[in-house]
């Protein structure tokens, strides 16, 4: 038996081929050393993804996604990693650590759980129609035109105003413990169990697979507080990984190819109830990259609307969603910048994602704006909406009469700017510019120049704006110096110890935020850890999350090939001169920041002359370069 998760991880990955897992998905040619194919990641013409069987990784020299072969079933298969572990486990007969069992006695106490929260969910419904006080909960219900139907279709509830109806009800059937573990019950200030929701409207949670799971609950009385209570995450409801109403919308986000995402219960519940069968909510949290992947497994095309409400609060949730949906998608590819109708460009239509924003008129919420016009009013909305990026656009665009001065004509350009850096493709990049410099009549000419510098230099382009922003990243070129020097840790055959090559390495040599951690962690293995096979390893498992640290590792070892077959001295020499290039790299971008710095301090004439004299220093040091 495996003693280990890690353990248990080595031993999979011992079994398996890189060739073997890779071929199960994709067509692959051998050519040379390694195999070749069309990478699935992203809409492959000619094939750009290699599968190196001597290295055990595959990478794409398009999109850039990489890794070894678990990776490869998990980004492939699109699901946490621990699940594909565990089949992986079963089906090589690897035993397991006895603490991952999920024991006999967790598996019946959740059985409980559910079968309670299912019970609950019919008493609150029963309640609804029949306790003494249901009737402001039916008038409240009613005043958002919830119907009969909805009430059914929803199960929902009331929870009277009393301490102890839904626990008299359930003690019966169930254990106190498995009532509190469901976070259907509390322990008073007496000592004895009292009901968790009263006086409230109960909004049952179901799981994808419709068990009953958790509850939200609204207020109803006049500065009743909270508005809503919310189960807490327990055995069998974690909220980052469900989403309301995903059990009723599975079918219609399939058949429609894209799902809606609200805000509110109510939302979700007046969209499926008029037709808008896609909609789902997170509940009462933020959306996460678990909701992200969980949707993504139902919509091919990664569709997702975010359909917010329309107030600065709903501008601002809408940025923060689409933020989520791009880091956890954008791995995969392009994420969809233009409309056919909008631009006619030849390009193939197939992204990574797409992300769209209904924006129904203002100061309506999804609910609202149902209840008032209707599921087919709503769906139009659906139809004409515009992308994330046009969204954001016009947003931005709206504020373009207030910006009257070349410095607020400038933050504006900045703004837009960090919109359209994010547009690939060339061709509509230079269509957006045309379009904006025209609306807010700034020279187009002037408008491309901004972008091309904040393409060339990076983030590092903020030194050279006139208000740079807190962001201080390495430029690529910088982060490829830092890859290029860590990657002679996993040379094979090396002709130099790990402890050797940290020698090479000053102190702070590695700047950027990822690759520190990279090389901790590498500082970490190397302790017990004395050859590039198994560093290689441990790193590709400690990642296994982190589909960019991954993809650095990837990158790292189709680096560290250079390297290949040095001589000890050579080996060194080229350390020593890779560290020097970095060198100099730094200096000269504490150079731009004093220089910048220097501009903007010019009133204040010593700290000027200061910084006039450090600046002179950096360009002696330089000058010493050759
Ligand atoms: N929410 C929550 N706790 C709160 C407030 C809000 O969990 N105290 C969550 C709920 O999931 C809620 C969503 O955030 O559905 C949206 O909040 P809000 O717009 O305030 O509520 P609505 O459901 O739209 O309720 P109403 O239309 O009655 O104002
Ligand atoms: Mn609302």
């Amino acid at each position: 038996m495996a003693d280990s998760f890690e353990e248990v991880i080595s031993q999979i990955k011992d079994r398996l081929d890189i060739v073997d897992v890779v071929s199960g998905y994709v067509a692959l040619k051998k050519s040379g050393a390694n195999y070749w194919g069309l990478c699935p990641f992203h809409n492959d013409k000619k094939p750009s993804m290699s599968v190196s069987p001597s290295k055990g990784i595959y990478k794409c020299f398009s999109c850039g996604a990489g890794g070894d072969a678990l990776s490869f079933l998990v980004k492939i298969q699109n699901r946490e990693y621990k699940d594909v572990i565990l089949e992986l486990a079963e089906k090589f007969g690897i035993e397991l650590p006895k603490k991952f069992h999920s024991s006999q006695e967790t598996k019946d106490q959740k059985k409980e759980m559910i079968k309670a929260c299912s019970k609950a969910a019919k008493f609150y419904n029963l309640m609804l129609k029949s306790a003494d006080d249901a009737n402001k909960a039916m008038t409240a219900l009613r005043a958002r035109s919830i119907t009969d139907d909805i009430i059914e279709k929803f199960t929902l509830g009331w929870a009277p105003n009393k301490y102890d109806t839904l626990y008299k009800e359930l003690r019966k059937e169930f254990k106190d413990e498995i009532l509190e573990k469901a976070g259907l019950i509390l322990k008073s200030n007496s000592g004895g169990w009292i009901d968790r929701f009263r006086n409230r409207i109960i909004i049952p949670i179901q799981n994808e697979s419709g068990e009953y799971v958790a509850f939200g609950a609204r207020a109803v009385d006049e500065g009743q507080n909270p508005k809503y209570l919310n189960s807490s995450d327990s055995l069998i409801y974690n909220k980052s990984k469900i989403l309301f109403g995903l059990n009723s919308a599975q079918e219609s986000i399939k058949s429609e190819d894209g799902v809606i995402i609200m805000e509110g219960y109510f939302d979700v519940i007046s969209a499926q109830a008029h037709g808008v069968e896609n909609a789902v909510a997170s509940c009462g949290t933020a959306l996460t990259q678990d909701h992200v992947k969980l949707l993504s497994r139902y919509t091919k095309s990664r569709r997702i609307y975010l359909s917010f409400d329309t107030d600065s609060a709903g501008i601002n949730a809408t940025k923060k969603g689409s933020a989520v949906i791009k880091e956890t998608l954008s791995a995969i590819g392009d994420i969809k910048q233009f409309d056919e109708s909008h631009i006619s460009t030849g390009v193939d239509n197939k992204y990574a994602c797409e992300i769209r924003v209904v924006s129904q008129p203002q100061g309506k919420d999804p609910d609202e704006f149902i209840r008032t016009n209707g599921g087919e009013a709503f769906k139009e909305y659906v139809k004409n909406a515009p992308l994330l990026i046009d969204f954001l656009l016009n947003n931005t665009l709206k504020e373009k009469n207030n910006a009257k001065t070349p410095q607020q004509k400038a933050e504006l350009v900045a703004q837009i700017i960090e919109i359209l850096k994010d547009v690939n493709n060339k061709i509509i990049q230079s269509e957006y510019v045309k379009m904006v410099s025209s609306v807010i009549n700034v020279d187009e000419s002037s408008m491309l120049k901004e972008l091309a510098q904040y393409e060339k230099f990076g983030e590092a382009a903020e030194f050279f704006r006139p208000n740079p922003k807190l962001v201080t990243n390495s430029s690529q070129f910088e982060i490829k110096a830092q890859k290029n020097l860590l990657s002679v840790f996993l040379t094979n055959d090396s002709p130099l110890t790990f402890k050797q090559i940290n020698e090479l390495l000053p102190e702070n040599i590695i700047q950027d935020e990822t690759l520190i951690i990279v090389k901790n962690t590498i500082d970490k293995f190397v302790c017990t850890i004395n050859n590039v096979k198994e560093l290689t390893k441990s790193l590709y498992t400690e990642f296994i999350e982190d589909d960019n640290l991954t993809r650095v590792i990837t990158d790292m070892i189709e680096l560290s090939e250079a390297f290949n077959g040095l001589e000890p001295e050579e080996f060194e020499r080229a350390v020593i001169e890779n560290v020097d290039r970095l060198k100099k790299v730094y200096r000269e971008k504490e150079t731009n920041a004093l220089r910048q710095k220097y501009k903007s301090v010019n009133d204040d004439e010593i700290e000027a002359l200061k910084i006039q004299m450090q600046l002179r220093d950096k360009i002696k040091l330089r000058t010493g370069d050759k």
